[in-house]
């Protein structure tokens, strides 16, 4: 059986990949500073799983650390989905973000090395593409020309994982650049779990809908879209963790670096969101129309035919399943998860 560290474990796409790779076979074993998450998560992971998933709360800067939870644990493979995310706080706090992003990932490749550990699946994003000259972004298409420094830890973390497997080829790299993940495990039991008030647009029209929150802004109308409003590739997040899965299999017998985006293919509007959310959910979601969010850009989809031919993958679920199971899981956990 493969034993697979899940740096980020208890986050929110960490979590949802933790309960799918127990579910196809795999050992997991989780690790989080607990910055953003909650161990509630791990106890969901147990409780969905039937089994304790053995969670360790460490730094991923802390060599020391890992290399006792490397020793104890013998990971084959790691995923890398610990990091900092929030765009607008990596702006004002940059140094703690290339700090946290930039140094938990050269201390995992260097523990690593220790413990001749070679697979390694990096949490990248399609941030790294900037503004695209078109959409759908396949992967050739370059990247770089980031709007702020959380899209540059990931763009700088991944020429530094290209530069490492160019020195080794024992390594086995992939960089999974996703596009908007929402949803929620179908359970409900597992969530997006976000401090202070959302940022992203499905956990803010969550709030509304349960009224926490008056009315969502819609950041611009004056978009070249169809109906003006932002453009997105909302991917369900049980179909993201699925593509982990498919990332490892594919890698178990390669080596060198392979840059895969994971979406659906399909791009969905601001209006296009609230409006399938209405209907699934049979709640009306206010709303008004506010100026466009500095840095946002018109549209921003995949080409996710990369995935599919060679990692044998595609997303499954549509925006009406998206919708559904977000807000099951935020009826049942109103407050988020609790302390
Ligand atoms: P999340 O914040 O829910 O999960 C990240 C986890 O990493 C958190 O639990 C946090 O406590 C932990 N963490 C942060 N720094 C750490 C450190 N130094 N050591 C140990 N743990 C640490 O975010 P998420 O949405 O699950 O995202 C997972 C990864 O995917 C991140 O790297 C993120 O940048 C990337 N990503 C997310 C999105 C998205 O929209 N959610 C899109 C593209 C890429
Ligand atoms: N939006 C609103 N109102 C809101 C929030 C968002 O209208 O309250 C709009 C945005 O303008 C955008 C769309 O909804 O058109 C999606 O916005 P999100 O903030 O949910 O997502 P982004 O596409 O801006 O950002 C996401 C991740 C980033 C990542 C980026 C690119 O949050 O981490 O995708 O991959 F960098």
């Amino acid at each position: 059986m493969m034993t697979v560290l899940l740096t980020g474990g208890t986050g929110f796409i960490g979590s949802h990949t933790a309960v799918e790779l127990e579910k196809q076979g795999y050992r997991v074993i989780l690790a989080d500073n607990l910055v953003n998450s909650k161990t509630e998560a791990a106890r969901r992971i147990n409780q969905l799983v039937g089994k304790d998933v053995p969670f360790y709360a460490v730094d991923c800067c802390d060599k020391e650390a890992l290399c006792r939870l490397f020793a104890k644990e013998k990971p084959d493979a790691v995923i890398h989905f610990a990091g900092l995310k929030a765009v607008g706080e990596s702006v004002s706090e940059p140094l703690r973000y290339y700090r946290n992003n930039i140094d938990s990932t050269l201390t995992l490749l260097e523990v690593m090395k220790e413990y001749g550990v070679t697979r390694f699946i990096f949490s990248s994003s399609a941030t790294v593409y900037g503004v695209p000259a078109s959409c759908p972004i396949d992967e050739s298409m370059p990247a770089g020309g980031c709007s702020n420094p959380y899209g540059w830890t990931k763009y700088m973390i991944e020429r530094i994982l290209m530069d490492a497997s160019h020195a080794d080829s024992s390594l086995s790299v992939a960089l999974l650049r996703y596009f908007n993940p929402i949803g929620a495990h179908e359970s409900g039991l597992l969530l997006e779990n976000p401090n202070g008030i959302p940022n992203n647009l499905m956990p803010y029209l969550l709030q509304v809908a349960s009224g926490k929150l008056e009315r969502l802004h819609v950041f611009g109308n004056d978009y070249h879209t169809h109906d003006g409003t932002g453009v997105r590739d909302y991917i369900h997040v049980m179909d993201l963790a699925g593509g982990h899965a498919a990332a490892l299999r594919y890698m178990a017998d390669r080596t060198g670096t392979e840059i895969f985006n994971l979406g659906t293919g399909t791009g969905y509007s601001v209006l296009d969101v609230i409006h399938t959310f209405e209907e699934v959910n049979g709640i009306k979601i206010p709303y008004v129309m506010d100026p466009r969010r500095p840095g946002d850009i018109d549209a921003n989809y995949a080409d996710p035919q990369k995935a599919e031919r060679l990692l044998h993958w595609h997303a499954e679920r549509g925006l009406a399943d998206m919708c559904r199971d977000a807000w099951n899981a935020q009826k049942k956990n109103p407050d988020g998860y609790p302390d």
